[in-house]
């Protein structure tokens, strides 16, 4: 099987050292799921005659670029949390409402009432939205059942909708999402539970190939998510951790410390943290889209990039602090809010991310031996994508050198 994108106004790759490079009028062959040639139109290799199974994707005056990557959200749930965003428009803030018992918690009643059919059936609509808006691999997280079943019911809904396709889903297990109420008075039963009962039957199963932690004050401490990511990490899965979302607490330096492969949200990372991020190469993903709904400020991206971390952007899609699906526009918001280029933009929600999901080998570039995650624009200039916002430019989705998306 051949797929021919060729012709592009402009083909967005990716160099080894992180930058955007743009290619004017190229061309780009996929050989069965896999990028096999990339090029100017002019000097691409004729295609044989005999050739079988022959796809040509005409994108003269349009952009061609990686798939994007949604390397954290939470979209897997069930109910609305409609009521909260009105209440934080009255002036209440997350915490509050987190503590007055609504937050997670009700996500939780919701999805373990739910079953993992009516799970998935929720899931898919936000899957082929984001697909739509052009994101071909996507990080979902458990974090709502809070109990071993339930959870392990949101990571099997994971792998079946993983399979079902056609996009590429990386499971995370984030059982530290919240204390459920029936361990309220007992945080390190409930904390021994996740070590020595859900860890190893995650790894065992192979259910996840992640592990986070809500690591906040109230929810889990730095103290308490350390044992939880050294345990993960001891049974084999890389790590994540929410950190330094709400409060500084030093979660990007925990991150760092562990071998975290991301520290995620930073809104309030210290100097220090920054520093630790920039010696242990531990990417930032950095989530404006959470920041804009909370109402809250932004992340320090431009620090973050001028100190040499590797900055990677997300969705962060959940009911609660984000309810989006829309990543260009998360890109949008990068721009205006945070100060990132365009091209930094581009690179965030691609390479870095794909970095972030340690599968930079894999996606996330447009080069020879790189998957065939390959997107058509319907701009000229790339930057359009984020300057003019808000409405979905996506034309064509390509997934493993398949069109699995056509406006
Ligand atoms: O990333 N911070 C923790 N988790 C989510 C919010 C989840 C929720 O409120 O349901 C976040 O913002
Ligand atoms: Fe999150």
């Amino acid at each position: 099987m051949l797929t021919i994108l060729h012709h592009a106004a402009q083909l967005v790759g990716i160099a080894p050292s992180g930058e955007c490079t743009l290619l004017p009028d190229g061309s780009l062959c996929i050989r069965d799921g896999i990028i096999e040639w990339v090029g100017p139109a002019a000097e691409m290799p004729a295609v044989a005659e005999n050739e079988r199974d022959v796809t040509w994707i005409d994108a003269k005056g349009k952009v061609v670029l990686p798939g994007f990557i949604d390397s954290h959200t939470h979209l897997l749930f069930a109910g609305s949390r409609i009521d909260e965003f009105e209440q934080r428009l009255e002036g209440m803030s997350y915490a509050e409402i987190a503590a007055r018992g609504g937050g997670i918690l009700r996500t939780v009643e919701r999805v373990r009432r739910a079953s993992k059919e009516e799970l998935k059936a929720l899931a898919r609509p936000r899957l082929r939205r984001m697909l739509q808006f052009g994101v071909t691999t996507i990080e979902v997280k458990s974090g709502y059942g809070l109990t071993p079943t339930d959870e392990f019911k949101c990571l099997e809904a994971i792998a079946d909708l993983d399979t079902e396709g056609p996009w590429e889903l990386v499971p995370t297990f984030l059982g530290a999402h919240a204390v459920p109420p029936e361990y309220r008075a007992n945080r390190d039963g409930y904390i021994h539970s996740l070590c020595e009962e859900m860890l190893p039957e995650v790894a065992r199963q192979g259910l996840a190939e992640f592990c986070d932690v809500f690591c906040e004050t109230g929810v889990f401490s730095v103290v308490e998510s350390r044992r939880i990511l050294r345990q993960a990490r001891d049974l084999g899965l890389r790590l994540k951790l929410h950190a330094d979302e709400l409060s500084p607490l030093g979660g990007a330096e925990l991150a760092a410390e562990v071998g975290a492969v991301s520290a995620d949200h930073l809104l309030c990372i210290s100097e220090k943290g920054i520093d630790a991020l920039a010696a242990s190469g531990t990417v930032a993903t950095l989530l404006p889209g959470t920041a804009f709904c909370l109402g809250v400020a932004y992340a320090p991206a431009r620090q973050l990039i001028e100190r040499g971390v590797s900055v990677a952007l997300a969705s962060d899609c959940n009911p609660g602090t984000c309810m989006t699906e829309n990543l260009p526009l998360i890109g949008s918001m990068a721009c205006t809010q945070m100060g990132m280029k365009p091209a930094e933009v581009v690179t965030a929600l691609t390479r870095n991310a794909a970095a972030a999901l340690a599968r930079a080998d894999r996606i996330g570039s447009l080069a020879p031996g790189m998957q065939g995650d390959v997107i058509v624009c319907n701009v000229s200039d790339y930057r359009e994508i984020f300057y003019h916002f808000g409405i979905n430019h996506v034309e064509c989705v390509v997934k493993r050198g398949r069109v699995v998306h056509a406006a």
